[in-house]
């Protein structure tokens, strides 16, 4: 018997259902793996498995209980008797743009997607969020015209769509969400200047002869190098500038 089947036998087996039949699957398991390990496969709903694309996202419900239940299957682990199925997928319409003629202006994300007006604020989209973002609040401050806020707020949405799918207004929040966040980091945030700067030295070959060096190094005086190198001081400290066209 293999490790692993020899732990798969030392599990608590417990019972959930899929699509109506009956399976026994290790307590441990999140929805994702009870799943397979059940014989289905996963052939699309399932991307980075680490609970970040936003891919996973369903509902199910529990012995007994009325509540339709959500999250991400990746990340959910399983309960006794829970009734699992396939999540169809929410049409969730996306505004069609070409970024490079937009300018950032609020009144482009309206005419994009003018059923922003329609949120009546019911707050179902921020209490189904699995990233617990503040979906209704970023809804808010983009129907002030508040970009900025909508991208800061919505920063860590990973599209997986559930606050679409509890929206009686039928708007595509991750969707407008996302434009926001496009336009802020494009036309609202100022140009990091650093960056240009470090562009125009690597353009200029300031870096070309250290290159040439760290590759000629063996592994060892590779790593010592790296763990000696100069760190670049915290965000907030002062600007780091290469010294000369020899720094590693
Ligand atoms: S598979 Fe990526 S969030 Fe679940």
């Amino acid at each position: 018997m293999s490790t692993t089947e020899a732990k798969q036998v030392e599990a608590k087996m417990i019972p959930i259902y899929v699509m109506g039949k009956k399976y026994e699957v290790p307590e441990s398991l999140t929805i994702m793996k009870a799943l397979e390990y059940s014989g289905y496969q996963y052939i699309r709903g399932c991307g980075c498995r680490g609970g970040v694309c936003g891919a996973c996202s369903t509902v199910y419900r529990k012995a007994g209980d009325y509540k339709i239940y959500s999250g991400l299957a990746c990340q959910t682990v399983v309960e006794p008797d829970m009734y699992l199925t396939q999540l169809p997928f929410y049409p969730a319409l996306r505004g069609t743009y070409s970024f490079e003629t937009l300018q950032g202006t609020p009144e482009e994300v309206f005419a994009l997607y003018p059923e922003l007006f329609r949120c009546v604020a019911c707050n179902a989209c921020t209490k189904i969020c699995p990233m617990d973002v503040e979906v209704m609040d970023y809804i808010a401050a983009l129907k002030r015209g508040d970009i900025k806020a909508a991208a800061e707020i919505s920063f860590d949405c990973i599209q997986c769509g559930l606050c679409a799918s509890r929206c009686m207004g039928e708007l595509p929040q991750y969707h407008i969400a996302q434009l926001a966040r496009r336009l802020n980091g494009t036309y609202l945030t100022p140009p990091a200047e650093h960056l240009k700067t470090m562009t125009a030295n690597i353009d200029a070959g300031r870096f070309t002869e250290g290159l040439g060096q760290l590759k000629g190094m063996d592994l060892e005086t590779l790593k010592s190098t790296y763990q000696e190198r100069e760190m670049e001081p915290a965000v907030g400290g002062e600007d780091w500038t290469p010294k000369d066209s020899q720094h590693l």
